[in-house]
C-alpha cells in the first residue's frame, strides 16, 4: 500500500540519479514549477553526468551556483527551487522534523534503488528518501534499466512493500504519441497524477466520452 498523500502538496524533494531519463526529470521540474510546488532539488554525480550526455543539461558540482542557474532557466527564484549539495545534513529534508510533502526519485539508477533499500543513507539524497519512508511520506521512485535483474526486482520489492510508488517510466501508446514530448508527457503526468498536482499535459482518458453529452 502506498503512503497517504498530504493534500495538497505544496513541498517535493526531487532527486535526480544516474539513470538515462532526464527527458523526464526536466519536464517534472517544469511542471511542478508551474503548479507552484517548492521544489528542493538534489542530485548525484552520475546524475550530473547523464544529464550533460543526454540532454545537454549542465548541472553545476555547486548547489549554490545551480540554484541560481536553474532559477534562470526555468524564470523563478530559489525561495521556489532550491538545489541541496551531497552532504548537506543541514537541509530540510535530512531531517524527520521538515520533510518535504513528497518525494520523487526521476530517474531513479539501480544503484540508488538499491542503496535506499538497504538504508544506508550515505549522502543526502539517500538520506531524504529514507526519511520519507520512515516518516511515511510519498516516496515515488521512476526506475530506469532494462532488462532488471532479480537483484533489481527484489530491492524493488522491497521498497513497493515498504510503501513506495514504483513506477517505471513505460510508454503508453493508446493516446497515439506523435514525439519523443508526447511520451515523456505520458510518463510525467503518471507521476503527477500520484500526488493530485494539477496538470494539462494530455487528455483524460474518457474525457471526450463526457464531452458529448
Ligand atoms: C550515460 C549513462 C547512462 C546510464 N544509465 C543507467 C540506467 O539507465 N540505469 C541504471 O541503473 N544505471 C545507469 N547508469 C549507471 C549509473 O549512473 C551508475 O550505476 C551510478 O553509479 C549510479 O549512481 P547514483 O545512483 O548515485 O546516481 C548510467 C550511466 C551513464 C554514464
Amino acid at each position: 500500500m502506498h503512503f497517504p498523500v498530504v493534500a495538497p502538496v505544496r513541498t517535493v524533494t526531487l532527486a535526480l540519479t544516474g539513470a538515462s531519463g532526464m527527458p523526464y526529470a526536466i519536464r517534472l521540474l517544469s511542471c511542478l514549477l508551474k503548479a507552484d510546488i517548492t521544489v528542493w532539488l538534489l542530485y548525484s554525480q552520475a546524475a550530473q553526468i547523464v544529464a550533460q550526455q543526454e540532454s545537454q543539461w549542465h548541472l553545476p558540482a555547486n548547489a549554490g551556483q545551480c540554484t541560481e542557474v536553474l532559477c534562470q532557466q526555468f524564470q523563478t527564484t530559489p525561495q521556489k527551487l532550491h538545489v541541496f549539495g551531497r552532504d548537506e545534513w543541514f537541509a530540510p529534508p535530512a531531517s524527520g522534523s521538515n520533510p518535504a510533502d513528497a518525494m520523487i526519485i526521476c530517474p531513479a539508477s539501480m544503484g540508488a534503488i538499491a542503496a535506499i533499500a538497504a538504508g544506508t543513507s550515505d549522502h543526502l539524497l539517500e538520506r531524504a528518501a529514507d526519511v520519507s519512508i520512515k516518516e511515511n511520506r510519498p516516496l515515488i521512485v521512476v526506475p530506469r534499466e532494462t532488462p532488471l535483474s532479480a537483484i533489481h526486482l527484489q530491492n524493488l520489492l522491497k521498497l513497493a512493500q515498504l510503501g513506495v510508488c514504483i513506477l517505471p517510466p513505460v510508454a503508453g501508446f493508446y493516446h497515439h504519441p506523435q514525439t519523443i514530448d508526447d511520451m515523456v508527457d505520458f510518463v510525467v503526468a503518471r507521476i503527477l497524477d500520484q500526488l493530485h498536482i494539477p496538470h494539462t499535459l494530455m487528455p483524460r482518458w474518457g474525457a471526450d466520452q463526457l464531452s458529448d453529452h
